[in-house]
């Protein structure tokens, strides 16, 4: 291609067509292993981080893929393209009832993929058994702070005793280990660190605290007000004892400590340091909206509609070169440290986290 800058012709290097077998791949040799299914955009929160308090232009109707379709990519992720682990995100999973079928329809494929879910929690305690039982293996809870008057004011709705509720559901299920996601609020954050973390060893969770990326619908993320990992560490090593997690961390964002309360509880902490030590290099991901798109990175700017390919009539061979295609111009990282950062258009909301 010839792009002309100044006035001045240069000529940028194309790029060589992406594989038509193989593990699905990128330009820099990473492979995608894990998919994050966004199944809807809706929610029943309104975090102030992430959407105002009258919500978003929800997707309707006939943009969201049905949940034949649904099946039919993630089935062509597993079966072609090495998926082996599947996430299921939203918004919020649990406001869409085919869930359970979704789940129990990835469950099937061979070889079985991983099936996790990430949500807020509000009505998990109805449905965690019943999640389980379609095939759901591990849950991240997100909870920001275990303090009622301080949840109701980042999640602008008084629904601390559901999560809590939905959290010892998932444990008595079986959805073993439960893992609770916190993004701090960049004024009470370092105290809810604490109180989140003594909360979790008692109860056996194991917390994950990750620093707030801008992917807010109102895009009013900013640098210096976001708490970061490496103040989050300091202030949990001034109320418990963090020794570094043996276990090699591979493609996991998280860094990972033990932890001792010094009264006997102990378990481990996760600290997910996305903006400060960004670890795209080892990014593993591919993403599917809730209506059909293939995102190759959570700050992508462009996206490769599945759904219009495969309202087309396109077979599954055309829709795996798709995705191929997609993840194969995958950014070597997602920029948000860069001077030229463009925020992505669509929230976290609707991308799926
Ligand atoms: N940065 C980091 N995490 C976020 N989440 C939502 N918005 C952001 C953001 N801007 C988290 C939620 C949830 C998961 C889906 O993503 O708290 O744990
Ligand atoms: Fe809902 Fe998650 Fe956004 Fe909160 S952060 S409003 S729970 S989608």
């Amino acid at each position: 291609m010839t792009v002309v800058a100044l006035g001045l012709p240069s000529v940028q290097r194309p790029l060589p067509a992406a594989p038509t077998d193989g593990p699905l791949i990128d330009t820099f040799g990473r492979v995608a292993t894990d998919l994050r299914v966004s199944l809807t955009d809706l929610c029943n929160l309104r975090c102030t981080y992430c959407m105002p308090a009258e919500g978003l232009d929800w997707l309707q109707g006939e943009q969201k893929l049905r949940p034949a379709e649904l099946n039919r990519l993630i089935s062509i992720a597993v079966t072609r393209l090495g998926i082996t682990s599947v996430r299921f995100t939203g918004g919020e999973p649990l406001v869409v009832p085919h869930l359970e079928e979704v789940i129990a329809a990835t469950a099937v494929l061979r070889p079985r993929p991983e099936i996790t879910l990430t949500t807020n929690g509000v009505g998990l305690a109805r449905r965690a058994a019943g999640l389980k039982a379609a095939g759901l293996d591990r849950i991240n809870v997100s909870l920001d702070t275990v303090d009622a008057a301080r949840f109701a004011a980042i999640t602008r709705r008084d629904r601390l005793a559901d999560v809590v509720d939905g959290l010892q559901a998932a444990q008595a299920a079986g959805l073993d280990p439960v893992k609770v996601n916190a993004v701090l609020d960049p004024v009470t954050g370092l105290d809810d660190a604490v109180a989140l973390l003594r909360f979790c060893l008692r109860h056996g969770y194991q917390l994950r605290i990750i620093e707030q990326m801008p992917l807010d619908a109102g895009h009013a993320w900013e640098r210096d007000r976001a708490v970061r990992a490496d103040d989050i560490l300091a202030e949990l090593r001034r109320h418990f004892t963090l020794n570094p997690d043996p276990a090699p961390r591979g493609s996991a964002p998280a860094e990972l400590w033990q932890v001792d309360d010094g009264t006997g509880a102990t378990g481990r902490v996760g600290i997910i340091a996305s903006v400060s030590h960004a670890f795209c290099a080892a990014c593993d991901r591919s993403r599917l909206t809730a209506d059909g798109q293939v995102r190759n990175c959570l700050f992508a700017r462009e996206e490769t509609d599945l759904r219009a390919l495969l309202r087309s009539g396109a077979d599954d061979a055309a829709l795996e070169a798709a995705w191929r295609a997609a993840m194969w111009a995958k950014a070597a990282g997602h920029g948000i440290n860069e001077p030229d950062f463009v925020q992505p258009d669509r929230p976290m909301s609707a991308i799926g986290g």
